[in-house]
């Protein structure tokens, strides 16, 4: 059975040979024009004039186009509120696409889109947190508040108390496919290439934008060099531009972002602030806490509204807490209209209560991993269950045993009396370590995307072409579902080929997104593959006279009674004797519900677990910084794939902990982003990797009945990387008795002042 076996992914000789096409290695037709945006330069205010004279007389320029030039929609939003593709007469945030230049060439485009002369009325911008509480500039009427028990009196009781704040940072993507589309005019429609997670929404997106019915518009999507979340929606002004000037001049129009303007105009990751009150009673039992989340969300909705909900369902990370409350803010403000990022806030909520338990362990003089463990839901099989402050069962809890084994396999206990021993000898360098949890709730929060469909065609020489609703971006999705098709077909890997995920051959998807890609389209592969494979088996059953159990389908073999031939043979025969060999598959998951607006249900099928180790050093007189070990044992169930699996697991462990050190979005106070390309915002390296990287898979099945039992892997591992920000933390702890509360990211500067705070030093310090 190919399901469980650690095959390469199934693009991995194209990716490393540069074989692997991505949308700007598609070959043009000749005459195919070439797009760029003219940006804002202002982060608010309004358009009091707008000369574009000297942009059309550019050389190369074919044609021009504002918001009074399109058509029909302006708009690219991915929520019910609008969010216009070319500014309509006024600007929120320095970077909005003003206006469209179509060209002979990439140059000429760009070139061309700096000539315009733009006039504005400027406004002073709300760009920080603050500013847009002091300006009561938020989205929604006021703060989201779900909660469970009496909060205050359980503070009340509470022997031990914390209470602070903590920044969390924003992340740029940083996929190395920048955003691009590209759309060819066809007779009736339009039919649009595009890196993107979510191709009907392109679909949708395109066809309001040119008036069209969703029949008339085709999205077609092979891979992406990485979404990380930022091709959700972030891909949907490219290909309306493309779409609409493709319309507009009859000539195949495409799009792609330089990485400065990819930057610049596209949404990142959510910064949070985030307040906690926590306290435990003498034994060290959590009583309670209240959390405040302020999100900043960017000039419009996208994403925000799930986004923040989902940070919100996290805030209690592995923790039961009898009481807590949970507010959240989702703050307008002109900068970048902030998007999914691997997570889903989801990182940010389970930061916010991690950083409250370490500051509580502070305060009490324990050991953080202890208060820990001595928190974490009741383990799976006990009686009663605990279930979350929004009122989900915890029924599957994984870490105890999890945690054990890593205690083991890490060497916690010893190292962390090293660490003690080499702290208390050394006075520049400073040693930390922490273990942190995940618990990450599996399903998208709004039920009805809980859905996925598949087209499996078997071809007369036994040869198989599989689509499903689903997008590859790296992550390996591809790959298991070949697994998941040859597994029930009983054919070898190699017989089954995806093709590119396309809109006319699936319908109505969801993003690839939730981590619930192989959730999702691999049950819908499996039955489709069901269907075909029971004609087949009633076909042989009645040919050979035997009963259908006795038709066995394995190795690329198809046997009954003592008889064998290739499935290439049983294809060919069924076909002469007018058999269908294609079928679709639909899977709609069950046992979900969500009352967003009271703040209570299921929203998730399942929880993913998984635990990490990190130790780091940190430089007390610059505030540099080193992972030295991390050790990870993560739970993807009963694995599709491990060598896919751990592949997620290293990458989101590296990302996670590149957002929680060396990430660092600054914009100035015009709210120009100055970190716009990778010479000022630094990403991980290879050669910032944990030097010891030691990831195990926690081999269970899943207690749902999810494909072939596995887990979505896609996310959760991204949180693990708290660890890293967690060991920080220690490290600056160990420089003195007072708390020294670390922001994030923990930058060398971020380091340094949280040295300075531990000992004491910190007046006058910023
Ligand atoms: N892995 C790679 N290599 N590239 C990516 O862009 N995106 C992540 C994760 N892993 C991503 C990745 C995100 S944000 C999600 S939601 C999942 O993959 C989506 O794919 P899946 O549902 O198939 O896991
Ligand atoms: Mo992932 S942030 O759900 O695309």
């Amino acid at each position: 059975m190919t399901v469980g076996k650690p095959l390469p992914h199934d693009s991995a000789r194209l990716h490393v040979t540069g074989q692997a096409r991505y949308l700007d290695d598609i070959p043009c037709p000749a005459d195919t024009l070439h797009l760029a945006f003219g940006l804002s330069t202002e982060a608010a205010g309004d358009i009091s004039a707008l000369d574009l004279e000297p942009v059309r007389q550019s050389p190369g320029v074919i044609a021009v186009f504002t918001a009074a030039d399109l058509p029909h929609a302006n708009d690219a939003s991915p929520a019910p509120t609008p969010e216009p593709v070319l500014a309509d007469g006024a600007v929120h945030y320095a970077g909005q696409p003003i206006f469209l230049v179509a060209a002979t060439s990439h140059r000429a485009a760009r070139v061309a889109a700096r000539k315009a002369r733009i006039t504005y009325a400027p406004k002073d911008p709300i760009l920080t947190i603050d500013q847009a509480l002091a300006a009561g500039s938020r989205f929604e009427n006021g703060p989201i508040t779900w909660a469970r028990g009496d909060v205050a009196a359980a503070l009340a009781q509470a022997t031990y108390l914390a209470e602070g704040e903590i920044d969390i940072g924003g992340q740029e993507h940083f996929y190395l496919e920048g955003q691009a589309a590209l759309a060819l005019p066809g007779e009736e429609g339009v039919t649009i290439q595009c890196s993107t997670q979510h191709p009907s929404e392109i679909q949708h997106k395109v066809a309001h934008a040119l008036g069209l019915a969703l029949h008339d518009v085709r999205v077609e999507m092979r891979r992406m060099g990485g979404g990380f979340g930022g091709k959700e929606s972030q891909g949907n002004h490219l290909a309306i531009a493309c779409a609409v000037a493709a319309r507009a001049t009859g000539r195949p129009c495409k799009m792609r972002y330089d990485r400065d303007d990819d930057m610049v105009i596209t949404g990142k990751r959510h910064d949070f602030r985030i307040r906690y009150r926590i306290g435990a009673d003498a034994a060290g039992k959590l009583l309670g806490a209240e959390v405040t989340q302020w999100a900043r969300c960017g000039w419009s909705p996208d994403l925000s509204l799930p986004v923040c909900d989902r940070a919100m369902l996290h805030a209690d990370s592995a923790y039961f807490l009898p009481a807590l409350r949970v507010e959240s803010h989702r703050l307008r403000t002109n900068t970048q209209s902030a998007t999914a990022f691997r997570g889903f806030g989801g990182p940010q909520g389970m930061l916010g209560m991690e950083r409250a338990i370490d500051h509580l362990a502070h305060v009490m003089g324990c050991d953080p991993a202890d208060l820990r463990r001595r928190n974490f839901y009741a383990p799976a099989g006990s009686k009663p269950v605990q279930t979350t402050h929004y009122g989900q069962a915890v029924d599957d809890f994984l870490l105890d045993e999890m945690v054990d084994q890593l205690h083991k396999t890490a060497d916690f206990a010893a190292r962390k009396a090293q660490i003690a021993q080499w702290n208390s000898q050394n006075r520049t360098l400073k040693r930390g370590i922490a273990l942190s949890p995940v618990k990450f709730g599996i399903s998208f929060t709004l039920t009805h995307l809980n859905q996925a469909g598949a087209l499996v065609q078997i071809y007369t020489d036994g040869s198989v072409a599989l689509n499903h609703g689903g997008t590859e971006m790296g992550q390996g999705l591809h790959r298991k579902m070949v697994q998941v098709a040859s597994a029930v077909l009983g054919t070898r890997a190699e017989q089954v080929r995806i093709t590119a995920t396309d809109t006319a051959k699936v319908p109505n998807t969801s993003a690839t997104a939730a981590s619930s890609g192989a959730d999702l389209n691999g049950m819908a592969v499996k039955e489709a593959c069901e269907t075909l494979r029971a004609r087949l088996t009633r076909f042989i059953a009645a040919r050979e006279g035997c009963p259908p159990e006795e038709v066995r389908f394995a190795a690329g073999e198809v046997q009954a009674k003592d008889k064998r031939w290739t499935f290439a043979e049983v294809a060919e025969a069924a076909y002469l004797a007018r058999i269908s060999l294609s079928a679709t598959g639909f899977y709609a998951t069950p046992n979900i519900s969500w009352d967003r607006l009271a703040g209570q249900g299921r929203p998730f099928l399942y929880f993913a677990y998984g635990a990490a180790v990190t130790e780091v050093v940190i430089d007390t007189l610059t505030g540099e910084n080193r992972i030295l070990r991390a050790d990870i044992l993560h739970d993807a169930g009963t694995s599709l794939n491990p060598a896919l699996d751990i592949g997620q697991i290293e990458g989101a462990y590296v990302q996670g902990a590149g957002w929680l050190t060396t990430e660092e979005l600054v914009w100035d106070d015009k709210g120009h982003l100055t970190t716009h390309a990778p010479s000022t915002y630094k990403i991980p390296a290879c050669s910032d990797r944990p030097r010891l990287f030691n990831v195990a898979l926690y081999d269970a099945p899943n207690r749902e009945e999810t494909i072939f039992r596995s887990k979505a892997v896609g996310e959760p591992p991204f949180m693990l990387g708290i660890s890293a920000f967690l060991a920080l933390g220690n490290a600056c702890a160990a420089c003195g008795p007072h708390w020294p509360n670390l922001q994030a990211p923990a930058t060398p500067e971020a380091v340094l002042a949280a040295v300075h705070r531990a000992r004491g030093t910190d007046e006058g310090r910023a």
